[in-house]
């Protein structure tokens, strides 16, 4: 169980919820490790509803649903459901509840997580509103961060290169923001500095934020968090051509950083492939993690396990 039905924020997600999280993804992991599968869903149903282009959410989520045996039904774009004849976001999901015991839905409206769970009577996940926020991404990042690193305080993170409309970012800093001591560094384009009202929250939380034009990644960071310019979001798309390979990190810019180097992925020219091979580039790893995590958040969620 968690102490709550719907996850729609990071901000649901305390450091004593994270730290109980921690264990719960840890024990999947040891299933998938040592068994593969487990039975504990095969009662269940897993609604997999995504409006918005997915690779990793949608297919870590499909896994997870398969390592514990439960069944899955999908919506795979909009196009193909009766939104297409235009039926409600609110309609569709108590229709949803009638076909499967816990929703997962990406979509591409900011704030349709919020809507949809407060219809549906059934436990509900975002995985991805919009621009808005991507909890379960956060569960992941901050997964990697502590065993890699080994805390989630007192960390000094670089984020990059679009904090005003990266949802991994929004929900990474937010969920970091509640530990002592963290100090964040928001990196890229002017315009695309984190908006005011999330650098007050982060400020109110507790977190050091400064934003700047560049940074020197031989500095003291223990993190480096960067993630791809949103295209899809750019009202303009000459401020995306102008910035999309300025900002990128190579083999020469990181030279001398042993900051661990993270980005939820897609990859498009945020990071050079030469980076790869880095020790400290733990990406490809970082997905990895996307499926004994929602393995644990399925299990939590249906009441299957306790905190
Ligand atoms: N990190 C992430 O959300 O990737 P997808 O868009 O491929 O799901």
């Amino acid at each position: 169980m968690l102490p709550f039905a719907s996850l729609t924020s990071s901000r649901q997600l305390t450091p004593d919820i994270i730290s109980g999280l921690f264990v719960a993804i840890d024990n999947m992991a040891t299933i998938v490790a040592e068994q593969g599968t487990s039975t504990l869903l095969q009662d269940k149903v897993v609604a997999l509803l995504f409006f918005e282009p997915s690779s990793r959410t949608m297919l870590s989520f499909q896994s997870a649903a398969q390592r514990l045996k439960a069944g899955t039904i999908f919506a795979q774009s909009a196009s193909t459901t009766s939104f297409e004849k235009g039926e409600s976001l609110e309609d569709l999901i108590q229709i949803v509840n009638g076909y499967a015991d816990i929703i997962v839905m990406r979509h591409s409206q900011p704030g349709s997580a919020e809507v949809a769970a407060q219809v549906s009577d059934a436990p509900f996940i975002n995985a991805g509103d919009g621009g808005n926020e991507h909890p379960t991404q956060s569960i992941i990042d901050s997964y990697t961060i502590h065993k890699h690193r080994g805390r989630l305080d007192n960390l000094n993170v670089v984020f990059g290169f679009d904090s005003l409309q990266s949802r991994s970012i929004h929900s990474l800093s937010r969920l970091l923001a509640q530990y002592e001591g963290n100090r964040f560094t928001f990196t890229g384009p002017q315009e695309l500095w984190p908006s005011s009202e999330l650098l007050s929250e982060l400020r109110a939380a507790g977190a050091q934020c400064d934003c700047v034009s560049e940074v020197d990644y031989r500095d003291n960071f223990d993190v480096v968090y960067v993630n791809r310019l949103q295209e899809e979001r750019f009202a303009d798309t000459t401020l995306f051509e102008a910035n999309r390979r300025k900002y990128r990190i190579t083999r020469d810019n990181i030279e001398g950083c042993d900051a661990l180097l993270l980005d939820p992925l897609p990859r498009i020219d945020e990071i050079a492939t030469e980076v790869d091979a880095l020790e400290n580039a733990v990406y490809f790893k970082q997905a990895s993690y996307g499926v004994p995590v929602r393995m644990a958040l399925l299990a939590l969620l249906l009441g299957k396990i306790n905190l």
